[in-house]
């Protein structure tokens, strides 16, 4: 008798959108209601999260294993990389016993996301993981349309990056693209001010605060935001 190969589950990568429920995809939709496990990437000691509101109606029906992966707000690489580990074995052993799982993302899973180290971790220790990712709105497409703020016409040159990076490359990057959007802006923000002062450009954002939820806030004038502290959900688009 020939032993029979035991069937290795699907991984989706579900983008979930940046807030408001119906702008989830009719496919993540599906493919939420379908699955039999979903994983959720939380803050260490967050009980509740936005994705986990986001997908609440399109799961109350299937009743999936809802999976909570922490992951710390860190900087330390080899911290983040214990963590990337650990979800990724975790993962690993429902996909191994056959379960389909998804593992939700806010906005798009390619842009910043968590899922992008586990994916690379995973694939890693198990090259034959068989992986989909399911697109989803991105806060940036979210904050654009609040903001009735064109991302792009024509030739434009369009710019997305992390307010982390150092004030060098952000003036570079203002000075050569007509729009630059800067992903956790919380961080920063005042930093990034500073230089979009000096260019001219303050009069030219748009900031966007957890964009198509109840908590949305868009703000042109955002000299009022300077000196605050910012939500960890807040983006800033500057269109020249
Ligand atoms: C780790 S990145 C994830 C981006 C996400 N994958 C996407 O496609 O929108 C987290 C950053 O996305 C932005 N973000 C996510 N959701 C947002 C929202 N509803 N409103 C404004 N910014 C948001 C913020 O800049 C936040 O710091």
């Amino acid at each position: 008798m020939t032993e029979e190969k035991s069937r290795i589950g699907r991984l989706y990568g579900v983008g979930v959108g940046p807030g408001d429920p119906e702008l989830l995809t009719l496919k993540a939709a599906r493919i939420l209601g379908e699955v039999p496990v979903i994983f959720v990437p939380q803050k260490a000691n967050e009980s509740d999260s936005l994705a986990k509101a986001i997908i609440r109606d399109v799961v109350s029906k299937s009743k999936p294993e809802i999976v909570g992966l922490v992951f710390p707000m860190s900087r330390d690489n080899e911290l983040l990389a214990k963590h990337w580990h650990e979800a990724a074995e975790t993962i690993w052993q429902y996909l191994s016993a056959g379960k389909d799982c998804a593992f939700v993302n806010l906005g798009d899973p390619l842009i910043y996301g968590t899922f992008i180290h586990v994916l690379e971790t995973l694939k890693k220790s198990y090259p034959e993981v068989d992986v989909e990712v399911i697109p989803g709105v991105s806060s940036i497409n979210a904050a654009a349309a609040r903001g009735l703020v064109p991302l792009a016409v024509d030739d434009d040159r369009v710019a997305i990056i992390s307010s982390s990076c150092e004030d060098k490359f952000i003036r570079e990057v203002l000075e050569n693209f007509d729009t630059v959007v800067f992903m956790k802006v919380n961080m920063t923000f005042d930093r990034v001010f500073d230089i979009l002062e000096d260019l001219g450009l303050t009069e030219k954002c748009l900031y966007a605060r957890r964009c198509t939820t109840e908590d949305e806030e868009i703000v042109r004038g955002i000299s009022n935001l300077k000196g605050q502290k910012l939500d960890y959900f807040s983006l800033l688009i500057v269109r020249k």
